[in-house]
């Protein structure tokens, strides 16, 4: 089984990149290669009998269609794990809570001028829906490690919000709890593929106007929260497939 774990940004992978480099993680991360392809470096590694497929698209939804369609076309995912950090838009949501998508829109998607709702075009859907499988999975590694896992609706768009105004509109629109820049353009393509995916998120800032800073500040944290969640999926992941 051919697995891809894929961020938007270094920061967001490189806690996977720094295990690789380390004795005890290497036990499981074999043959470690990396190819260069379409302006992104994907690492390819065995880990516990899973191969694994590791990347980050940069930053935005073009971007991310661009590395999940490759990983999934040119490197053989059969499943999708994402990685990453976003803005809350929930309130109850806080820096470093994690956040598995249940759905995923596109706030900055409009053709309203046609009549249609905000974040739809004809043949396409608003919302997007993760596997149900990897979401069964995350609860379960979540009840198991006794880590709090949130799920709820992602909205994605090629801006970053810092504006109390924009955050609201896309919270009522789309009555979403985070938002990010990457995940719906994954979801869109592995949905076309027919890929399962999972996207996760943990938080990093409150889309308001502290978001930079605060970005700033929660970036490398979050990000290893979100990447230690996904490697205890890997690991329930293996020992299923071991079974
Ligand atoms: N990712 C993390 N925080 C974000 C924000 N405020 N806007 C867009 N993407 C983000």
């Amino acid at each position: 089984m051919k697995i891809a774990i894929m961020g938007a940004m270094l920061e967001e992978v490189e806690p996977f990149l720094e295990l690789a480099e380390h004795e005890p993680l290497l036990k499981f991360f074999k043959k470690h290669s990396d190819t260069f392809y379409g302006g992104n470096t994907y690492h390819e590694a065995k880990y516990k009998g899973l191969d694994i497929v590791l990347g980050y698209s940069k930053i935005g939804k073009v971007n991310a269609g661009l590395t999940a369609a490759t990983m999934i076309e040119k490197f053989g995912a059969e499943k999708l794990l994402f990685t990453g950090v976003a803005g809350a838009v929930n309130p109850s949501l806080k820096v470093g809570d994690l956040i598995a998508a249940t759905q995923l829109c596109q706030h900055d998607l409009d053709i309203t001028a046609f009549g249609h709702p905000h974040g739809y075009v004809p043949e396409g859907k608003v919302y997007v829906e993760p596997s149900r499988e990897l979401l069964h999975i995350a609860r379960k590694v979540a009840e198991e490690k006794g880590i709090p896992l949130k799920g709820g609706i992602i909205a994605t768009g090629d801006q970053f919000i810092a504006d109390p105004v924009r955050k609201e509109w896309i919270g009522k629109t789309f009555d979403a709890d985070a938002l990010e820049m990457e995940g719906a353009a994954v979801a869109v393509v592995c949905d076309a593929l027919n890929v399962p995916f999972f996207i996760l998120r943990s938080i990093s800032d409150a889309a308001d106007s502290d978001a930079t800073f605060d970005f700033d500040e929660f970036l490398k944290h979050s990000s290893q929260v979100s990447s230690s969640f996904i490697l205890a999926m890997l690991e329930e992941i293996a020992d299923d497939q071991a079974q």
